[in-house]
């Protein structure tokens, strides 16, 4: 069953509860993205925003750290709620941050960059929750999709099912109507999708026709 993940990166900070409320009935998870403005040129939101978050909304809190030092905030995701982080594996060795996601019971994603190559990530498959996959250069939300990317999806989806191993792939960046039917057959179980949702007119049905497109075959005529 594949999911859909808001990211409230598009999203009207200023009423966010409000926001990620109108749009809870198609959303299977909530993508949250944090930006230090070093690892990446923009700044965005913490751990503060995901505790306020919290006890507003019931669903997965998806956190995808965009910082150089994910390791000195993890305590601090654990505490606000974060039911995941997703840490880069530009960054270097992750076991160790894995570690302590584990010990604050999240559970635990890693994401790599559109120019890095599957083999950077392949190592770390079993040890992992969620594998995810930048289809846009990560700092900015509505960028253009970067078609590349499929296939190292098209052949992770294959790793994964040949070991029967329980990662989720998911993919983020520039993810519409266009492009979710692609990175669905591709082999995507989640998609990340923040203009496409959150600047459309009506965000709840923009999510329930993206996520029509990726499955059709799962929609109830
Ligand atoms: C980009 C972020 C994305 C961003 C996607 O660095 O990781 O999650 O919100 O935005 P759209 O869907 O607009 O490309
Ligand atoms: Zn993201």
């Amino acid at each position: 069953m594949g999911k859909i993940a808001p990211s409230i990166l598009a999203a009207d900070f200023s009423e966010l509860a409000a926001e990620v409320n109108r749009i809870r009935p198609q959303a299977d998870l909530l993508h949250v993205d944090v930006m230090d403005g070093h690892f990446v040129p923009n700044l965005s939101i913490g751990a503060p925003v995901v505790k306020c978050l919290r006890p507003r909304t019931d669903l997965y809190l998806d956190c995808h750290l965009m910082i150089d030092n994910p390791g000195d905030l993890l305590d601090d995701f654990a505490k606000a709620g974060a039911d995941s982080c997703t840490v880069h594996v530009e960054l270097g060795d992750p076991r160790p941050l894995f570690e302590r996601m584990r010990a604050h019971d999240m559970r635990v994603g890693l994401v790599f960059n559109p120019e890095t190559p599957l083999e950077a990530v392949l190592p770390y498959l079993e040890e992992i929750d969620i594998l995810l996959f930048m289809s846009v250069h990560p700092g900015f939300g509505g960028q253009a999709f970067i078609p590349e990317v499929l296939d190292k999806l098209r052949a992770a989806r294959e790793i994964v099912d040949e070991r029967g191993l329980a990662v989720e792939l998911e993919i983020d960046g520039g993810i519409n109507l266009e492009t979710a039917p692609l990175a669905a057959a591709a082999g995507a179980d989640i998609l990340v999708a923040g203009s496409a949702i959150f600047h459309a007119k009506d965000p709840l049905a923009a999510a329930s026709a993206i996520r029509a497109a990726a499955w059709p075959e799962l929609v109830p005529t």
